[in-house]
């Protein structure tokens, strides 16, 4: 792995493999890869990380419910849907880790041994509440009576799901030493924990006071051997979390690891920030290692009001809607539509209307007509752009504008942003062409409408740079459409940096009419 030397270095959570991808898993995987593919085209070294979570109960139980070994279960999910998913979405990770895999369990033992080296990990016995669901231990006071279907059982007040007794003996983690260092660490750095909702949510529950963690489980096996007690496995979160480092080398290539650690960004959903926030940089501390940069938790996907889940119908999945707009509009519509880091509602209509009006009729309407137009007036040949008059200034400023704006948006974690300030440039060269109107034009003075039409191919050349990240299909047909490889090099070559420098494409450049970038699509009764 060379030159990871300080890579940008980014994951996402670890999925469950008890069933198939849903939009939830899809929407963070996205994030990352977009997030991943600017910094990349900055120029910058990545390391993309996404993988799957493959151990605990939860696994166990669908597995045995489909009446095969658990290993059998992933293995099979897998092969047909979790790796087929990153197809689907055009994710460009750099790598993939699964938590049954070798590397994983060298690497977990050796950060378990750590810990245990430096006396954060004692046994003791627990009985108390658990929730197979989400794999985690509800205090008491958020034990609630269920009702409906859940009457006779108790609930969590977390997030609802059905809590089970459990008295075992246990090796607990001395979690309530780390609520000053925590607390401190939040202080100190501000950026740690975003958005602002989550980290004083993180604020509030660690000066409520942390409680020891009990993070062994020893009645059932599906989970990795605690290197010095084997009659125990991990509990899944305190394995899972270990994913970031294990995936890097902890453990098993020393070298690596140090190239590479610490992570820069740790996406999640607002539903695990607490063990990304809390429990997490606290087992840093623990074993030694330096402390993540951040952990970023986003809202929740809402489908007709409610958050998007497996258990309830409302689990759709990615290829449903890929199959329909395109990857290039999945990654486009959820970047653009939802505010990352607040809860978000998602609709067919929505992102129907949206395919329709802003990437048929915005940008692939604008990327159509001016290849149509140096083909009708000039013969395919990009015609010279002249001296640039006010509007063609006012062009060029927006974009160096919008580009700043764009990239200064990547950086604070906001894409959504981002993608609405190039959108910006998208809007305005539509204006500009609507107000020169080159065809007219054309019918006395071509060197103006040259200058118009090179203009807009510049203004394109401009756009498949910035949004190459979120939509890598349809930028790399627009960019073989402008001659653009033949003239200024491969579209991965651009640079952020460069796109504002105007006159880039140099006139002679031949440019063809590609494929509709976005064809129209009926949507009946979606
Ligand atoms: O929690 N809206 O895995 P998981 C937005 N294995 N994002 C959603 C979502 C929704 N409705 N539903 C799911 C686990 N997600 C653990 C993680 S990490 C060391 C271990 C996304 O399969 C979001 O990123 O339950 C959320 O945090 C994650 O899927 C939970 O995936
Ligand atoms: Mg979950």
């Amino acid at each position: 792995m060379p030159g990871t030397e300080d890579a940008f270095y980014l994951t996402t959570p670890i999925y469950y493999v008890n069933d198939a991808p849903h939009i939830g898993h899809g929407y963070t995987t996205v994030m990352g890869d977009i997030l991943t593919r600017w910094h990349r085209q900055r120029g910058e070294q990545v390391w993309y990380l996404t993988g799957t979570d493959e151990h605990g109960q939860k696994v166990l139980r669908k597995a045995e419910e489909n009446g095969v070994k658990p290993q059998e279960w992933v293995d099979r999910l897998i092969d047909t849907e979790w790796k087929p998913l990153l197809e689907t979405l055009d994710i460009a990770n750099d790598d993939f880790i699964r938590t049954t895999e070798e590397r994983h369990l060298l690497g977990a033992k050796a950060f378990w041994e750590r810990m245990h080296a430096n006396d954060a990990v004692y046994k003791g016995s627990f009985s108390g509440w658990y929730s197979v669901g989400a794999e985690e231990f509800v205090a008491e006071d958020d034990v609630l009576d269920g009702e409906g279907e859940d009457t006779g059982h108790k609930v969590s007040a977390l997030d609802g799901s059905r809590l089970e007794h459990v008295t075992e003996e246990n090796y607990f983690f001395r979690l309530s030493d780390y609520q000053d260092r925590l607390l401190a660490l939040y202080e100190e750095r501000p950026e740690f924990i975003q958005p602002e909702s989550s980290r004083n949510e993180i604020i509030a529950f660690v000066k409520r006071g942390l409680n020891d963690l009990s993070i062994s489980r020893s009645t059932f096996d599906w989970g990795i051997q605690i290197p010095w007690d084997p009659s125990h496995v991990m509990y899944v979160w305190i394995e899972a979390l270990l994913n970031y480092v294990t995936a890097i080398g902890y453990g098993t290539d020393q070298d690596r690891f140090e190239r590479l650690w610490p992570a820069d960004v740790h996406l999640v959903g607002k539903d695990i920030a607490r063990f990304h926030a809390v429990i997490w940089p606290a087992m840093q501390m623990a074993s030694g290692i330096e402390v993540s940069h951040r952990v970023f938790a986003h809202g929740w996907l809402l489908v007709g009001g409610q958050k998007m889940s497996k258990s309830k119908a409302n689990g759709i999945r990615p290829a449903e809607i890929v199959d329909v707009f395109g990857s290039d509009a999945y990654r486009y519509y959820f970047a653009r539509a939802l505010t990352f880091g607040r809860d978000g509602s998602i609709s067919w209509e929505d992102i129907h209307a949206r395919y329709t009006s802003e990437l048929a009729n915005g940008l692939g309407n604008l990327a159509s007509r001016t290849a149509a137009m140096i083909g009708k007036y000039f013969e395919g040949r990009l015609p010279d752009a002249g001296e640039p008059t006010d509007a063609e200034t006012a062009v060029v400023d927006l974009v160096a504008d919008a580009t700043a704006r764009a990239d200064a948006a990547i950086e604070a974690l906001a894409p959504h942003e981002a993608v609405s300030a190039v959108w910006e440039i998208v809007e305005s060269l539509n204006g500009y062409l609507a107000e020169q109107q080159p065809w007219q034009v054309a019918k006395h003075d071509l060197v103006r409408t040259g200058a118009i039409l090179a203009t807009a191919a510049e203004g394109l050349r401009a756009l498949c740079v910035l949004l190459a990240p979120v939509m890598p299909k349809a930028t790399a047909a627009l960019w073989e459409s402008l001659g653009a490889d033949a003239v200024i090099g491969p579209l991965s070559d651009q640079r952020i940096a460069d796109v504002p420098r105007w006159g880039q494409l140099p006139a002679g450049t031949p440019v063809t009419k590609g494929a509709v970038l976005f064809p129209r699509i009926e949507v009946e009764d979606a």
